[in-house]
């Protein structure tokens, strides 16, 4: 089944709606807030694609170091039964690392079907197509929408084994019980046998972690400010973008690395027929990108449920790939 004609539509009522509540409880708040997963609309996507081939940017090079170079490792991981299943890809994204391991499995002929699951619906038909050009014989199934809703929908797919990927460090931009509780969210929604994998950035030099998110040509600052667009565009707002700047902090003791955006003036934005007031310096925090320790790994699996089965470092030893099981 090929579902890429849903991932085309425009951005649909229910979201919408969601969006706006979210923006408007979060600029309502002290401290003001958004949430980062907001910042994937079409230019966004666009913007992210370029913060992966950042020099900068080291968390990609390291995950695809892991499924290039460690291709055979992770199949065993994920295909340890011998058993067909369904892998289920969390914030899919271009899937520019799990390819890797399609390809090792397709050329095996392991029987499994690919749902990549994905908020945004632009960056899911984009995937589809390179993947049917690709690999034609992969079964794939896409689904957009909230990663639990994609879930409970996936499941109802088949009874097949679940094998559940969340990578790229993405669950870095939760914080540290919304992360928690995450992960029990999804032990609830699997079996005994069925695996978790998740990406995490690990803890290094801070230099290298605050540069990856404060580069010099600005796209990151861009990133950020794209948001302030994306509600121009769709909420009917009218930020002036020129009067918002990025900053961005990182704690190597908590991990926590943040970014914010700082209204430059005393100012009042309207977003439909509601109006915002920012004072001169006043900050809106829009993303953690959270560093992990092992320490804190094994912790958040036990918390959660799961044994850890094995774990898949890069050369560089920066971040690490952690299959958990049910
Ligand atoms: C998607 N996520 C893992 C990225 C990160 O590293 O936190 C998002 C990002 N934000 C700024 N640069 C990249």
């Amino acid at each position: 089944m090929n579902l890429s004609q849903s991932a085309d539509a425009q951005i649909s009522t229910p979201l919408i709606d969601n969006f706006r509540a979210d923006v408007l409880n979060g600029l309502k708040s002290s401290p003001k807030r958004l949430f980062s997963k907001y910042f994937y609309d079409k230019e966004g996507d666009q913007l992210f694609q370029q913060i992966m081939q950042m020099p900068e940017y080291y968390l990609t090079a390291c995950e695809l170091d892991v499924f290039r170079n460690r291709t055979g490792e992770i199949a065993e991981a994920v295909f340890y039964k011998d058993s067909a299943f369904d892998l289920i890809e969390l914030g899919a994204g271009d899937g520019m690392k799990s390819v890797y391991l399609l390809q090792y499995l397709v050329e095996r002929e392991t029987d499994f079907t690919y749902i990549p699951v994905d908020i945004s619906g632009n960056i899911l038909s984009v995937l589809n197509e390179e993947l049917q050009n690709k690999m034609p014989e992969l079964k794939v199934v896409p689904l957009e929408g909230e990663y639990f809703s994609m879930l409970d929908k996936a499941a109802g797919l088949s009874v097949r084994r679940k094998v559940v990927f969340f990578l790229g460090g993405n669950i870095g931009n939760m914080e540290i019980g919304e992360a928690n509780n995450f992960c029990r969210e999804v032990r609830r929604r699997l079996n005994p046998g069925d695996l978790f994998v998740i990406g995490f950035d690990l803890m290094k030099n801070p230099h290298t972690v605050l540069n990856a998110y404060n580069d010099a040509a600005g796209i990151t600052a861009a990133f950020n400010l794209n948001l302030l667009s994306r509600m121009n565009n769709e909420l009917d707002a009218d930020f002036n973008l020129d009067q918002f700047q990025h900053y961005q902090t990182y704690d190597p003791v908590s991990g926590a690395c943040r970014s914010y955006l700082v209204s430059l003036t005393a100012q009042v934005v309207r977003i439909g027929d509601e109006e915002i007031a920012f004072g001169e310096n006043e900050l809106i925090d829009m993303e953690v990108s959270q560093k992990f320790s092992p320490g804190q790994i094994m912790e958040m699996a036990k918390s959660a449920g799961f044994q850890i089965r094995s774990q898949i470092a890069d050369s560089k030893n920066w971040f690490v790939d952690s299959v958990w099981q049910v």
